[in-house]
């Protein structure tokens, strides 16, 4: 009851009913108590009265206190994570569900082995999970955006893209990709550690946002839309997507969805080779462009953006060309493509010019970079030192290690928050002559 009590969101329309609820049970109560006792005792029916009053009074204050207790979790600027849910390292999660969204995205249902609760998450942020494959030295680290939101944090869903080996190179499929799809069902259990990134859409803003994916990038998308639709209903979103066809088109259902629930969420998709059949499952054809966010005449906005390199690179200069500043662009790639031995070893790295020694403690191994060793993640690799990584890109955390001498230069921007002393080696390299890493 107090839980119907706590989905009334007015705190007077509240107050009002938690009164009449508490004092129409301390009235029934007390006149179950007076008849069984004493019916002609006129104190009884005094006590009936007063208790009557009581439970009005305190009604109204238990419904008030319930609802500053309820704004709290539905309308801070952040969404809560409660500090006590939020777990260190790795936890097991138990994959509850295993749903085929597209052709090359399944998705994956998670909750935790332990059955403890687990917190919310900022839209857009991501998860780290860790697989032991078979034939792999060591296990296989990767990061996949949470693509689901729901106020109370029930469970977590991950979208995965099936990799195949790109065209015209004779190497392996997507290792983790393929095992998930391939080998992991309901009731696997997954390590994960807790949710990340900044990547993040604030859904308390009110400027209009504008969120631009291609394929998989839809993933952090479907998060954001929901949160923002579902927490600030007000705000003006808008969902651009684009995809080969229906085939290859993910959530098409859910997003719709969503839209018809709230009509701030303005959807367009665009297919790059519909078929036939398709016939008023996209808007246009063609792909997601800078000309297209230009057409639809956004105003003022925010623009998030997610999907593979080309695309945010075309995006991104399409917006700058169009005037929009760069601290209104957001965007997150999946990761860089992974690089050939040959393109490996003509490769050239601008910055650090000089020659350094890298001691690697805890491998017990002390050799010497030169730029064209690439970063000191490539360079540990080549040299059997296998250290955990992810995302390649200075965005997941997951190759992040203590420095205990010397420095490192970084080549871009970590986006991923480092612990004190500590560095990203996917991005980065020797930044003094010597350096000690405690890898
Ligand atoms: C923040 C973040 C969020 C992400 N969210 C998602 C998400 O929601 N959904 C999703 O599907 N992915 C997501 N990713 C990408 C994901 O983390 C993995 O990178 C992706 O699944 C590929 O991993 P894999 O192990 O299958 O492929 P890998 O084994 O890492 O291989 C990647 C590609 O390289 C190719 N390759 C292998 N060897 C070579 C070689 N020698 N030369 C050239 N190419 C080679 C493979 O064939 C494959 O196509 C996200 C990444 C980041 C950083
Ligand atoms: S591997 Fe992700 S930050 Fe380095």
């Amino acid at each position: 009851m107090l839980e119907s009590l706590g989905r009334i969101n007015n705190p007077l329309i509240r107050s009002v009913a938690t009164a009449a609820t508490v004092c129409s049970v301390v009235t029934l109560s007390t006149a179950i108590v007076i008849g069984v006792t004493n019916p002609k005792d006129k104190s009884a029916y005094q006590l009936g009265v007063y208790s009557s009053i009581f439970g009005a009074a305190a009604g109204a204050i238990l419904g008030l206190v319930y609802t500053s207790k309820s704004s709290e979790t539905t309308s801070t600027p952040d969404i809560e994570v409660s500090d006590s849910d939020v777990w260190q390292n790795w936890r097991n999660f138990v994959v509850v569900r295993k749903v085929k969204e597209s052709e090359e995205i399944t998705s994956f249902y998670l909750q935790p082995e332990d059955k403890g609760e687990i917190p919310n998450f900022q839209p857009g942020q991501f998860l780290t999970i860790k697989l032991d494959i078979p034939g792999q030295n060591k296990p296989v680290i990767r990061t996949y955006s949470l693509s689901d939101y729901s106020k109370t944090c029930e469970y977590y869903r991950l979208s995965i893209k099936r990799e195949l080996a790109p065209n015209g190179l004779d190497v392996m499929p997507g290792i983790a990709s393929n095992f998930m799809h391939d080998h992991i069902n309901k009731g696997a259990i997954i390590p994960a550690k807790p949710p990340n990134g900044k990547f993040v859409l604030d859904v308390q803003k009110s400027t209009p946002a504008v969120l631009i994916s291609n394929g998989v990038g839809i993933t952090p998308m479907i998060s954001m839309a929901k949160a923002s639709t579902r927490l600030n209903p007000q705000r003006p979103i808008w969902f651009l997507h684009g995809a080969r066809d229906s085939d290859f088109h993910a959530f098409q259902d859910e997003v719709m969805e969503i839209a018809q629930q709230n009509h701030n969420l303005n959807v367009h998709i665009r297919y790059s080779r519909p078929k036939p059949e398709d016939t008023g499952k996209y808007h246009s054809v063609g792909y997601v462009d800078a000309a297209l966010i230009q057409e639809l005449n956004i105003q003022e906005a925010e623009y998030f953006l997610c999907g593979s390199s080309p695309f945010i690179q075309s995006i991104t200069e399409g917006l700058k060309a169009a005037g929009v500043p760069n601290n209104k662009v957001f965007f997150e790639s999946f990761g860089k493509p992974m690089k050939s031995e040959s393109e490996k070893s003509t490769q050239t790295v601008t910055q650090g010019e000089e020659f350094a020694e890298i001691v690697f403690a805890k491998s017990g191994k002390t050799l010497t970079w030169q730029p064209s060793d690439g970063t000191i993640l490539e360079f540990a690799e080549a040299n059997d030192i296998n250290p955990p990584f992810s995302c390649r890109v200075g965005v997941c955390g997951t190759c992040m290690c203590k420095v205990q001498e010397g420095e490192v230069a970084y080549q871009e921007e970590p986006s991923a928050t480092t612990d004190q002393g500590s560095v990203l080696i996917c991005i980065s390299q020797p930044g003094s002559s010597k350096l000690i890493l405690d890898i």
